[in-house]
């Protein structure tokens, strides 16, 4: 099985259904009528840094993966697309749900054409190269939040034994097996741990990480291959040690809600609830976020799945940093800056995790709000009153952070470029409309 793969006339059976949420086109907007209260009940989809993960990791076995809560957004439909031009056949996605097998191989490579649109591509690169023994894989490059190299993907894999160049703009990696090696990541890394953990899954012998990412994707994924039958302890602490197997099975696998989409709808309801339910989520994936608002003086009542939340009389500012999990979530941080512009003080925020992670900054001054930035900080001074303004989405969090202090806003917001949003987010629209939102998607 290993590097053994390659075989012409592999099988592409898809079906696609139009209702597989909204297909964004390059010219939408959203078009946002501030003021209005929200109220209501919003369910939560599954996540999307749980969903990549799990679609990349049916590469590492040649029987049928059923993937199900899967969100209805565009990063999805781009990662089946690199599974189906590597050889495997995609049914769906169709409700949430798709079925892969990667049975054999008709290519081993991840083109430029798909990595460029999502980086997370690069995801395919371990259990290509685990299963098929070659992978070529397109640098993903720098984004609008960072250079975002994966130097410690392609470190952890030659540790393994691969034989790995960068060629063309492409990661060229060979092994005819992968075998077990001790690896410590020199600071966490999400999807390097992830690549890395799912390679050691068909590695000869023991592996052993360290310095591991502990985000609840991370254990997400050690789940569903742990279904597949591969042997893994301690996924969500500091090591993670994999006894690699000949191979592995097919599964059936429901993703984790998204705890960034569930962050988003707290900072709406923070911002402008009256009294709102956001279900279908897990709490205990957003203890640093609960924290931060609550020092925000919002109140929070905690379910087993839900969140009830009223907006304060007044928000209270204060400082935050972003780490990696279980700290404050960088892809939260531009939501809470929000807040902070309608919050009582002065707050400093600090980005530590991505150098370039204040894109939204400048929009939110054309809105109104006092912010200024000195390298990896910003101090905010609250409260502001934000006016509606035409405003430019940048990345995915930039523009959910748009939309919300398009919701905080006197007036009419235009949110440019949503097709950032639509690749993180189920439409924003219509869930915004069930809470009583005026939000409507515009040409
Ligand atoms: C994951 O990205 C998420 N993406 C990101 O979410 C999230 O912001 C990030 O983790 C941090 O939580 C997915 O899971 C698909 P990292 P990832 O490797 O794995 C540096 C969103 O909005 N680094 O943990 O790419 C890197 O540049 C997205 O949904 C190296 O230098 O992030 C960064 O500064 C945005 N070399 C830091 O480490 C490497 O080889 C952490 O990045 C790898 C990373």
């Amino acid at each position: 099985m290993h590097g053994r793969g390659a075989a012409a006339g592999c099988i592409i059976a898809r079906r696609r259904d139009g209702a597989e949420g909204a297909r964004s086109r390059p010219m939408d907007k959203l078009r946002i009528e501030g003021g209005r209260r929200l109220s209501g009940r919003v369910e939560i989809a599954g996540a999307k840094n749980a969903a990549l993960p799990a679609l990349a990791a049916c590469l590492l076995t040649g029987e049928e993966v059923r993937l199900l809560n899967l969100p209805r957004v565009r990063d999805v439909r781009t990662m089946l697309r690199v599974l189906e031009q590597l050889g495997a056949s995609v049914m769906g996605p169709e409700g949430g749900h798709a079925t892969v097998q990667a049975e054999r191989f008709a290519s081993s490579e991840a083109p430029y054409d798909l990595v460029k649109t999502m980086r997370a591509s690069v995801l395919v690169l371990g259990p290509l190269l685990a299963r098929h023994g070659h992978a070529r894989v397109s640098l993903p490059g720098g984004c609008a939040i960072g250079e975002r190299p994966i130097d410690l993907h392609i470190e952890g894999l030659a540790q393994m034994g691969a034989d790995v160049r960068i060629e063309h703009g492409y990661v060229e990696a060979r092994a005819s097996r992968l075998r077990g090696a001790s690896y410590a990541f020199p600071f966490k890394t999400v999807t390097g741990t992830e690549n890395l953990m799912m390679a050691a899954t068909l590695a000869a012998g023991t592996t052993r990480l360290s310095n591991c990412a502990r985000e609840p994707e991370v254990v997400d994924l050690a789940v569903l291959l742990s279904a597949m039958g591969a042997s893994i302890r301690g996924a969500g602490g500091e090591e993670i040690v994999v006894e690699g197997r000949e191979s592995l099975r097919g599964a059936r696998h429901s993703v984790i809600p998204d705890r960034i989409e569930t962050g988003t709808y707290l900072v709406a309801s923070a911002l402008v609830g009256d009294g709102v339910e956001i279900a279908g989520c897990r709490p205990e994936h957003l203890e640093a976020v609960v924290s931060d608002l609550r020092r925000a003086g919002v109140s929070i009542d905690v379910g087993t799945d839900t969140f009830h939340v009223r907006a304060p009389q007044e928000l209270l500012a204060h400082d935050l940093e972003t780490a990696p999990y279980p700290g404050f979530p960088t892809d939260m941080q531009a939501q809470h800056m929000v807040l902070m512009t309608q919050a009582l003080g002065e707050s400093v925020v600090a980005e530590r995790i991505f150098e370039r992670r204040f894109m939204h900054v400048g929009e939110l001054l054309r809105m109104g709000a006092d912010i200024r930035i000195d390298g990896r900080t910003a101090t905010v001074v609250g409260p502001r009153r934000l006016t509606g303004a035409q405003v430019m989405a940048t990345d995915l969090r930039a523009s959910a952070c748009l939309v919300l202090a398009g919701l905080a806003a006197e007036g009419v917001t235009v949110v440019d470029r949503v097709y950032h949003l639509d690749r993180g987010y189920e439409p924003m629209e219509a869930k915004l409309r069930l809470l009583g939102a005026s939000v409507e998607r515009v040409r």
